[in-house]
C-alpha cells in the first residue's frame, strides 16, 4: 500500500518523465511496485492505458523501467564538479568519459579512436551528417524501420532521406539493398540503423564505402557494448538516453576513427565557433553553422556513474533475455520470430514477430491484463506525414510484413519471473489459434 506522501513523490517525479519524453511517444507513467522492489518509473507503458490506470493496478508490468545510477554512485563525480566549478563547454568530466570510452572501443578495433560528446544522439546524428561535406539537397538513404529521429536528422542536415527497405532476417538495411537503391537514386550517403541492438558488420560497409564513394554512418543509438567501430572510415553515434543501457539522462557520442570528424562533431556542438589557433582563423570566429550541442559535466556525472555499473547490468540484462526468451519459446513453439542473430550485449527493448492476428490478439490480451506492449518504429518511416518533407519513398515490402507482426514486450532490469510467465502466458494465448507455422518473411495475414 502506498502513503500519500509516496504517491505525491511519485506524482511529480511521473509528470517529470512526461514532460521528458511527450515528443517520443504516447506514454503513460507508472508507480513504485514495492512488492517486487522497483525504484524507478516507467516511461513506456501501453497504448488505451489512461497513466491513472497506473495508480490503481499495482499488478502493472510497465514496458520500460529505467535504471539510472543512484546518489550514491554519483556522488564522488558530483564531489569533482564542486571542487572543479566547471559545469559544461567540455569539462574535465566530459574529457574523462570521452577518453575511458574510447579505450574500451579501441579494445575491439586496431585503430585510434575518437570519442565526441553530443547532447543527444539525435544531434550527433546531425552534426555527423553535417561533417560528410556533401552538397546540400543530397540523397541518404535510410531504413524504413527506425526511430524518426534518424530520419528528422538527415532532414535538418540539409538532405534529403531515401527511405529504403531492410532485410528479412537481420531487420536491417544492408549493403546490397545500400548499393540498389543508390544506383537508382543517386544517392550519396547511407544512414544505417542498428535497429533494436543488433549490431552491424562496420567492415563490411565500410567496403561499400570504398568501392561505391558513398558514405556511411550509423545511428547505433540503442546498440552501445554491442556495435563496435571496427572501421576507421564508418562513425558511429550512440545515445545516453534514460532508456539506454549507457544512461545519463539525455546525451550522445560520436565515435568514429577519423579525428576530422570528431574535431567537427566538436565545433559544431559549440555553434561552429573556432577554438583552434591553427585553423588559420582567428579563435572565437564562427567558421560554420552550428548549434549548440554540448554535453554538460552533470550528465558526463550521471554517464561516468553508468559506465561504472555498465558491465554488471549488461550481464543481469542478458540473463533476464535469455530466460524470457526461453520462456516464450517454450509457450509458443514456433509461431515466433526473432531478430537473427544473438542478442545484443546489454538488451534494453524487447522485440518480437509472430503472425499479424496473433499480434493483434496479443496487444488486446496485454492490455487487459495490464501488460504494457509497445510497436516499437511504427509507423514506418514512409507512412509519417506527407508534409514531412523531402522524401524519397522507396517500396518497402519486407519492412512492412515484418512490422505488421512486431510487437515489444515489457523488458527491464526489474522483470521478474513470475512477470515473464504471465507474458508468456498471454502470448501461448494469443498464439494458440493461430493455424499455421509464421512464414519467414511476407506473412501478413497468417
Ligand atoms: C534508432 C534511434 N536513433 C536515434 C535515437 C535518438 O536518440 P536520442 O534520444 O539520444 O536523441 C533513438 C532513440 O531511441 C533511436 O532508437
Amino acid at each position: 500500500m502506498f502513503n500519500a506522501r509516496r504517491k505525491r513523490a511519485d506524482t511529480s517525479r511521473i509528470e517529470h518523465m512526461l514532460t521528458m519524453k511527450r515528443q517520443r511517444a504516447p506514454i503513460s507513467p507508472n508507480h513504485h511496485l514495492p512488492q517486487s522492489g522497483k525504484q524507478s518509473v516507467a516511461l513506456h507503458a501501453n497504448r488505451g492505458l489512461a497513466g491513472n490506470d497506473y495508480m490503481k493496478h499495482p499488478s502493472i508490468i510497465p514496458l520500460l523501467v529505467p535504471q539510472l545510477p543512484d546518489r550514491r554512485a554519483l556522488s564522488p563525480y558530483l564531489d569533482q564538479i564542486d571542487q572543479n566549478r566547471h559545469y559544461s563547454n567540455f569539462g574535465p568530466l566530459n574529457q574523462s568519459l570521452e577518453n575511458r570510452l574510447a579505450s574500451s572501443f579501441e579494445a575491439h578495433c586496431s585503430h585510434p579512436i575518437h570519442v565526441t560528446t553530443t547532447s543527444s544522439a539525435t544531434m550527433g546524428l546531425e552534426l555527423t551528417l553535417h561533417c560528410l561535406g556533401l552538397p546540400p539537397g543530397s540523397k541518404v538513404i535510410v531504413p524504413a524501420l527506425t526511430f524518426v529521429a534518424s530520419f528528422t536528422a538527415i532532414i535538418r542536415a540539409g538532405h534529403v532521406p531515401v527511405i529504403a527497405d531492410i532485410d528479412p532476417e537481420s531487420w536491417l538495411l544492408t549493403p546490397e539493398t545500400a548499393s540498389d537503391v543508390a544506383a537508382q537514386t543517386g544517392a550519396a550517403a547511407v544512414l544505417a540503423v542498428a535497429a533494436f541492438g543488433k549490431p552491424h558488420d562496420t567492415k563490411r560497409w565500410s567496403a561499400f564505402r570504398k568501392k561505391t564513394g558513398i558514405e556511411v554512418v550509423i545511428d547505433a543509438a540503442g546498440a552501445f557494448g554491442s556495435q563496435w567501430v571496427e572501421a576507421a572510415d564508418v562513425p558511429v553515434i550512440y545515445s545516453l538516453h534514460a532508456t539506454k543501457s549507457l544512461a545519463a539522462g539525455e546525451g550522445g557520442i560520436v565515435v568514429s576513427g577519423n579525428p576530422a570528424i570528431n574535431a567537427r562533431v566538436r565545433q559544431l556542438s559549440n555553434f561552429g565557433i573556432n577554438l583552434d589557433p591553427e585553423a588559420g582563423l582567428p579563435t572565437g570566429h564562427l567558421s560554420f553553422v552550428g548549434s549548440n550541442a554540448k554535453l554538460s559535466e552533470y550528465h558526463a556525472a550521471v554517464a561516468h556513474a553508468s559506465l561504472d555499473q555498465w558491465h554488471l547490468h549488461a550481464g543481469q540484462r542478458q540473463k533476464i533475455y535469455r530466460t524470457y526468451r526461453e520462456t516464450l519459446d517454450a509457450a509458443c513453439g514456433d509461431k515466433l520470430q526473432w531478430q537473427s542473430g544473438s542478442a545484443p550485449a546489454a538488451p534494453t527493448i524487447f522485440c518480437v514477430r509472430m503472425a499479424e492476428p496473433a499480434r493483434n490478439r496479443m496487444e488486446k490480451i496485454c492490455q487487459s491484463r495490464h501488460i504494457a506492449t509497445r510497436r516499437w518504429y511504427q509507423p514506418l518511416l514512409h507512412k509519417h506525414a506527407e508534409q514531412v518533407t523531402p522524401t524519397i519513398k522507396m517500396p518497402v515490402p519486407i519492412a512492412e510484413s515484418i512490422a505488421s507482426g512486431l510487437i515489444g514486450l515489457p523488458f527491464s532490469l526489474f522483470l521478474s519471473s513470475d512477470e515473464i510467465t504471465r507474458i508468456a502466458e498471454a502470448a501461448r494465448q494469443a498464439t494458440a489459434t493461430h493455424r499455421k507455422q509464421l512464414s519467414p518473411h511476407l506473412d501478413h495475414h497468417g
